[in-house]
């Protein structure tokens, strides 16, 4: 069948029909056309992309300028499928001008769909001032990688009661400033259960258990390509990497014996060569 990309629109009809959907990262051209030909309805460009592509031990540093270098590939290779921009931290936490800036940015220099930013009661302000400047946000709650020194680190979250009130002010809040849906990111199910009875926008668990409308995973991760720290949550789909060091290897192998390039391989038109040396 035809896919179908996902509108904004659509995100109410989810939750609507009590459909479940799947949303993954991608960064670049080739990734991003490879999810677009499977049934993923959403692509998020993350800020992840500062660990996962360029290496570095935190999302914190990753700049607007190289947001976009990653989000616009993917928009080029994912015509079918709906595309989240995530704004890097330093993009809009200086004021609302300042938000409502960097979103313009994302949006017209890469065509994605609409931005995704981390924070609830105390970003919420800045949400909606983006929403009414014409612009489709989602937001992020809960275990939230650009202020995760300021809770000790990469942890579950809401795991006390007051924890768990707070993520429910969070959604509220992020409800009422006028998110399209939010990211519910590593708290137990019981909580993202709770929060979904709360709110009615849609919400995306990564590490957030089966209460959700839908589940977020790092690409590189579900396919098993990532090699760095790997949480309770991420369930690998595929062995990507090892397929990968072994295809690398037989490419090696046979470079080595000769069996390749083999004439298949080669141009083999016959070409009279002048005696020069
Ligand atoms: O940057 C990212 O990949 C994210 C997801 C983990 C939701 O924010």
């Amino acid at each position: 069948m035809e896919k179908v990309k996902m509108k904004i629109p659509d995100f109410k009809k989810f939750r609507e029909e009590g459909k479940k959907y799947t949303f993954v990262t991608a960064y670049d051209y080739t990734t991003a056309s490879i999810v677009n030909e499977s049934d993923t309805e959403i692509i998020l460009v993350g800020d992840s992309a500062a660990m996962v592509m360029l290496g570095r031990s935190t999302t914190v540093g990753i700049t607007l300028d190289e947001m976009i270098g990653f989000i616009k590939p993917v928009v080029l290779g994912a015509p079918d499928t709906m595309v989240i921009g995530d704004m890097p931290f330093g993009s809009y936490n200086i004021n609302a001008e300042q938000a409502i800036s960097s979103a313009n940015r994302i949006l017209m220099e890469t065509g994605c769909d609409c931005v995704k930013l981390e924070g609830g009661e105390t970003v919420a302000p800045t949400i909606r001032r983006i929403v009414d400047a014409g612009i489709s946000v989602v937001g992020h709650i809960g275990l939230t990688p650009q202020t995760a020194t300021s809770v000790g680190g990469f942890k579950v979250q809401g795991g006390t009661p007051e924890g768990a009130a707070q993520l429910i002010r969070d959604a509220k809040a992020l409800e009422e400033a006028g998110v399209v849906a939010i990211v519910l990111e590593c708290m137990p199910s019981m909580v993202s259960k709770a929060v979904g009875e709360a709110v009615s926008v849609p919400l995306l668990g990564i590490g957030a258990g089966p209460y959700v409308d839908c589940q977020v995973l790092v690409t590189q991760d579900l396919l098993g390509m990532y090699n760095g720290f790997k949480p309770k949550f991420v369930k690998h789909f595929a062995g990507i990497r090892q397929e990968m060091v072994a295809g690398l290897n037989r490419f090696h192998e046979e470079t080595l014996n000769g069996a390749f390039p083999s004439p298949e391989y080669s141009f083999n038109k016959s070409v009279e060569i002048p005696k020069l040396y």
